[in-house]
C-alpha cells in the first residue's frame, strides 16, 4: 500500500484590483521602469485600498480555494494563515478568516515565517493530514505589505506587492496526482537583520522608549538577501530532490518564492533546471511574500501550464532567515 500524503486538491488566488505601475513609483521616487523590471522583473503590483487588510484578502482567495476544491466548508477541520502581515499581533489573523469563511470551529492559527510561511505551512499541514490530526486542511498565505513600506525608500517600495493565495490540503496517498512527496525546512537566526520590521513587538517594547519613527517598516539589506536567497533556496531544493530521488531534468516545473526575477533565474542555473521551467508571476504581483508561491501556482494552473502528474519543485526563502522546498505531483485541478 502507498504511504500516506498530503494531497493538493484546491487552489486559489486572489489579488486586490487597484494596480501601481512602474511608471507611477518613477513619479513618485528616483527609479525608472527600465531599473525595476532588469533589476526585479516586476511589471506592476497589486495594492489594498485602504481599510482592507490580510484577513480580508486571506477570506477571498480562502473561498477560491475552497470553490476548486468542491466547496464543502464544513469538511476543512483546520486553517493556516501563513502572513508576516497580520491583522494585529493579537489575535491570530486565522480564527477571524475561519469564521468569515464558516468553518465552524475548526483549528486556526497562523504560522510566521517571512516569505517561506507558505512553505511552513504547507509541511505544518502535510504532518496534521498524514498524522491524522486533520482529513482536511486549508492554508491561506496572505500579506498587506504595502501597509510596511516605508514611503521613503525606492527599494522596497518597488518589489512588494499585496495580496493573497491559498490551497486546499487533503489526506490522501503518496502515489495519487497532486501527493506531496518530500520537504526540506531551515533557519539560520544569526541572519535575523537582513529583514526585519522593528518595532511592534516585546523587545522594541521591553526597553521603554518609544519606537524609531521608522520602526513599523520593513527595512531589508538587499544585496546580501540576494546572495542568501539563492545560496539557500538552491541547497534545500536540492535536498528535496535528493529525498525524493528525481534530478533535476525530471523537474517540470520550479515554482519558487516570486522575490525578484533574476533570484529565479540564477536558482536554475544554480540547480540545471531549463529557463523555461522557471514558474513566474512576478510581473504580475511584485513579492507577495507568504501569497507569491500559490499565486503563481493559481496563475500557471489556470493558464494550463501544468499537466495532471507533472513534477513540481517549490521553493521559498525570508525573513528570519527562513527557508523551505517542498516536491509535489500536480493533480489536474481547475484553480479559482
Ligand atoms: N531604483 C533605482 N536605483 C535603485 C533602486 C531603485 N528602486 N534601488 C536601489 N537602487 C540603486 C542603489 O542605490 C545602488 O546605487 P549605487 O550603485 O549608486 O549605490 C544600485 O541601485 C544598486 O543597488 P543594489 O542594492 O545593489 O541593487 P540590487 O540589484 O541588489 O537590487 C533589490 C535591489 C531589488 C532589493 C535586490 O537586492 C533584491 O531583490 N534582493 C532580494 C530580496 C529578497 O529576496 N527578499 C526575500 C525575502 S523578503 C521577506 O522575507 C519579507
Amino acid at each position: 500500500m502507498s504511504a500516506r500524503a498530503a494531497v493538493l486538491a484546491g487552489l486559489g488566488g486572489y489579488l486586490p484590483p487597484r494596480t501601481v505601475t512602474n511608471e507611477e513609483l518613477s513619479r513618485r521616487f528616483d527609479t525608472s521602469d527600465e531599473w525595476i523590471r532588469t533589476r526585479t522583473g516586476v511589471e506592476r503590483r497589486h495594492v489594498a485600498d485602504p481599510g482592507v487588510s490580510t484577513g480580508d484578502l486571506a477570506v477571498e482567495a480562502g473561498h477560491r480555494a475552497l470553490k476548486s476544491a468542491g466547496g464543502g466548508q464544513g469538511a476543512v477541520d483546520m486553517l493556516i494563515v501563513a502572513t508576516a502581515t497580520p491583522d494585529q499581533p493579537v489575535p491570530a489573523t486565522a480564527p477571524d478568516v475561519a469564521a468569515r469563511l464558516g468553518l465552524g470551529t475548526a483549528a486556526a492559527f497562523d504560522v510566521q515565517a517571512g516569505c517561506s510561511g507558505f512553505l511552513y505551512g504547507i509541511a505544518t499541514a502535510s504532518a496534521a493530514l498524514t498524522a491524522g490530526h486533520a482529513t482536511r486542511v486549508l492554508l491561506i498565505g496572505a500579506e498587506v505589505f504595502s501597509t510596511v513600506l516605508n514611503p521613503g525608500d525606492r527599494t522596497t517600495a518597488v518589489i512588494f506587492g499585496d495580496g493573497a493565495g491559498a490551497v486546499v490540503l487533503r489526506a490522501g496517498t503518496a502515489d495519487e496526482p497532486g501527493a506531496l512527496l518530500a520537504f526540506d525546512l531551515g533557519a539560520d537566526g544569526t541572519g535575523k537583520d537582513l529583514i526585519t520590521i522593528p518595532g511592534g513587538g516585546a523587545r522594541q517594547r521591553s526597553t521603554g522608549r518609544p519606537p524609531q519613527p521608522d520602526a513599523g517598516y520593513i527595512h531589508m539589506r538587499g544585496q546580501e538577501t540576494f546572495a542568501e536567497a539563492v545560496r539557500r533556496m538552491g541547497q534545500s531544493s536540492q535536498a528535496v530532490l535528493d529525498r525524493v530521488g528525481w534530478s533535476a531534468d525530471e523537474v517540470d516545473h520550479v515554482v519558487g518564492h516570486q522575490a525578484n526575477l533574476r533570484i529565479l533565474r540564477t536558482l536554475a542555473v544554480h540547480l540545471g533546471v531549463d529557463q523555461e521551467r522557471v514558474v513566474s508571476h512576478i510581473q504580475e504581483a511584485g513579492n507577495t511574500s507568504s501569497a507569491s508561491i500559490p499565486l503563481a501556482l493559481a496563475d500557471a494552473g489556470s493558464r494550463g501550464r501544468f499537466r495532471t502528474g507533472d513534477r513540481l519543485l517549490l521553493t521559498a526563502f525570508g525573513a528570519g532567515l527562513t527557508w523551505g522546498s517542498a516536491a509535489l505531483t500536480w493533480p489536474g485541478l481547475t484553480p479559482e
